[in-house]
């Protein structure tokens, strides 16, 4: 991978990689996406048959098996609460780049989603809880931290000035 973008659910990773892609000319892949393709299944349904277990472990093999393909990757949120993931992204020379939101954001993005097994029921409190649970394993893997409170377009352009 050439640059990799991990953070919060509801941060907007999967929507900055997708403009990062446009205007740096990379194709993009979503880890979710290569989760799905791969199990054939959804990750609501991988949750539920095989349990939060199950998905890490395939979220790692399909973290390892990405790294050594060009573009963009978007991660899923849970990514950097797995040590094995921590070590992944830590030995690859890809540039990490954390998308830094407000719980309050994060929550009005996530809740009506009911895609996401982890985030359906939880109110913001306690997905503030969760995120502020998970920040020092966000924080140790990324090279590069971005205000993600800001407009799509800020966010771009300060990934990709930092990187020229
Ligand atoms: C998860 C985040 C999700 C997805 C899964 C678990 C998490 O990805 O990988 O539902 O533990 O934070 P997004 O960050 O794209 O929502």
């Amino acid at each position: 991978m050439d640059l990799i973008l991990i953070g919060f659910m509801g941060s907007g990773k999967t929507t900055i990689s997708q403009l990062l892609g446009e205007r740096l000319g990379l194709p993009v892949t979503d880890l979710d996406q290569v989760i799905v393709e791969t199990a054939e299944r959804s990750i609501a349904a991988i949750f539920a048959e095989q349990g939060e277990v199950g998905f890490r472990l395939l979220e790692t093999q399909a973290l390892a098996a990405q790294l050594d393909q060009p573009g963009i990757l978007a991660t899923g949120g849970g990514v950097p609460t797995q040590e094995q993931n921590r070590e992944l992204l830590q030995r690859h020379a890809a540039p990490v780049i954390l998308l830094e939101i407000a719980p309050e954001t994060a929550y009005e993005r996530v809740k009506a989603d009911k895609h996401r097994p982890i985030a359906k029921n939880l109110n913001l409190a306690e997905l503030a809880a969760l995120k502020a649970s998970r920040q020092a394993y966000y924080q140790s893997c990324a090279d590069l931290v971005v205000d993600a409170n800001q407009t799509p377009e800020t966010i771009v352009n300060e990934i990709i000035d930092y990187f020229q």
